[in-house]
This record gives structure tokens, sequence and C-alpha cells, in this order.
């Protein structure tokens, strides 16, 4: 099987962990590069947390540090949902540093791209300021990348703002330039990511899969994204799920708008169904998510995983 190239950029993150984890342990996914922001925690803390990650697992990709704030806004993090350090709940060792390259993430995810002889998916589960400064600086990746497939946005209500979701609200600026470049892009929001949920019973059999079981059954304890008793988002495992078992989602083709200047509704997603602004379609929205098949479907994942 000819494994699909992709570059997850990320902002780890306990969710973000899964994600990774599952996308590493894949069959199906060949990860040449993941690349850290500024979004969850500090890029200081979230670039550490990915080569203590990688280093847990013994993976070596290649990992690159990118925008140290928003394009435009100061960064309000999520350490309130992730913890101070972004991973609270699980002691990882020190990592060692070689998997960090010195390029600038935007630099990296260009060579990795042009380089590629096959087009490249880009899977961004962090908010968008790398992802719009690569488009920015080196338009000419657009050719060559297959499609973008993120976690972010929404179809309904916010889980930063009233009607605004993190990783879009938190650079609204990037989140346009994104949205707005012409590349296919697939928008797993806030409306998947509700219903994608771990419950209880279902991070009790995590704990017998092994150490990455083990060590997420660690952070699920003070991982704030829903509630360990009730059901915790596995926001970011969503995108994943999509390129994984894109079966699990009902999707609609649709023009998406960023809201930049409304004084309560900055950072939202304007997911346009009713066709209101006349535009063309510029994204794929998961609406929904079979929730029993997403649970069976993540711990069969989580299970494949050290
Ligand atoms: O809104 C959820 C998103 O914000 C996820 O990517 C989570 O990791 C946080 O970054
Ligand atoms: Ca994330």
């Amino acid at each position: 099987m000819i494994k699909r190239p992709v570059i997850i950029d990320t902002d780890p993150g306990i969710d973000d962990a899964l994600a990774i984890a599952i996308a590493l342990f894949s069959e199906e996914l060949d990860v040449k590069l993941i690349t850290t922001v500024a979004g969850n925690v500090s890029l200081a803390h979230v670039t550490d947390n990915m080569l203590k990650l990688l280093q847990f697992w013994g993976k070596d990709i290649p990992v690159a540090a990118g925008a140290a704030k928003p394009l435009i806004e100061p960064l309000v993090d999520a350490s309130n949902v992730h913890g101070v350090t972004g991973m609270e709940g699980y002691e990882f060792p020190e990592p060692k540093r070689e998997l960090l390259v010195k390029e600038h993430a935007v630099n990296a995810m260009y060579r990795v791209i042009m380089e590629s002889e096959e087009p490249i998916t880009l899977v961004p589960i962090a908010p968008l300021t790398n992802i719009a400064l690569l488009f920015s600086m080196y338009p000419e990746v657009k050719g060559k990348i297959k499609e973008v497939v993120l976690m972010g946005g929404s179809a309904s209500r916010g889980n930063k703002g009233v009607m605004s979701e993190f990783n879009v609200a938190t650079d609204p600026e990037a989140a346009k330039i994104v949205f707005d470049s012409g590349v296919p892009m697939v928008m797993a929001g806030l409306d998947v990511g509700w219903k994608a949920l771990v419950y209880p019973e279902d991070s009790e059999k995590m704990l017998g899969m092994g150490k990455t079981g083990e060590m997420a059954y660690c952070l699920f304890k003070k991982y704030r994204g829903g509630s360990f008793s009730t059901g915790l988002k596995m926001y970011d495992s969503c995108a994943i799920a999509y390129l994984l078992c894109p079966e699990l989602f009902t999707v609609e083709d649709t023009y998406v708008a960023i809201e930049l200047a409304g004084s309560m509704t900055r950072g939202c997603t304007l997911v346009d169904l009713k066709h209101y602004l006349k535009q063309d379609a510029n994204v794929k929205v998961c609406l929904d998510i079979d929730g029993e098949k997403f649970r069976k479907w993540f711990l069969e994942a989580v299970s494949r995983c050290i």
C-alpha cells in the first residue's frame, strides 16, 4: 500500500498527542515532518512536548518549530484545558533534541513539500499561523498540496467564544488566509469534535493497551476538554479519523468565511450552508460523526500504538 505523505502542524496539547500517536502508528500515513506552533501553550512548551512524545514512542520524525504568536494579536493560550506545560498528568523524561531541525517550520514545510514526489496532505490541528505564513511566503507550494485536513472552526457554537472555536479564533487572520487560499480544504470542527468522545470505560480499556494507553489515561485525568466522567473530547483525532476512516463523517461542500471585524463574533467560521453569500464552495465541512463508531475506531487505533 502506498502511504499518504502528510505534515502535521500541532500545539500539543493532550488531544493532539493522541491524534499524533494514531497517525504515527497507522499503516496508511507517512508522517514526513511535524511542525509546532504556539496555541494551547507557548511555542517552547509545545515543541518540548512534541520532542518528548517522539522520544516516548521511539519515532525519529523531524520536528520544526514555527510561530511563537498569532499574526496580529497576542497569544491567549488554553493552559486551563491542557495544564501549564500543555501535557499535564504524565512525567516525560527530558527529550533529546536531535530531532529538532534548525529551520523555521515554514521553511521546513516548504522544503519537504517541494522535494516530495507525491502531493502532500497538510494536517493542521492547531492555530493556522504557520500554514498562513507558508502560503504567503511560498505560494508556489499550493500546487503541490493534495489537501488541507484541519481540526478547527464550527458550523454551530464555539469553545473559545460564543461562536468561535479555539484554533480559528486564536489567529483569525491566519485562518482567513488559509480558508481563502484556494487549496482543497476539509474542516473537522466542533460539530464533530464535540461528539468524538472517550468515556470512562474507554479510558479504563486504554489502561491495558500498553504504554501509550497508560500515558493517555494519566493525561486524561488532567485534560479539561470535556470531563473524564461524562466524556473527553478528542478534537484533533477527528482530523486523523477523516484521513483513515472518512465513512465516520457526514460532509458537505460549502462556502466558509472567517469573521475578522465582528465586535462580538471575531474568529467565528461562517459556514454558509444556505448559500446566502453566493460564493463558490471552498471547504468540505464535517457536519456530523457517528460517535459510537468513532469510539470503536479510536480504541482500535490506540491499541495499535506501543
Ligand atoms: O478547539 C479544539 C482545538 O483547540 C484542538 O486542536 C485543541 O488541541 C486546541 O488546540
Ligand atoms: Ca491542537
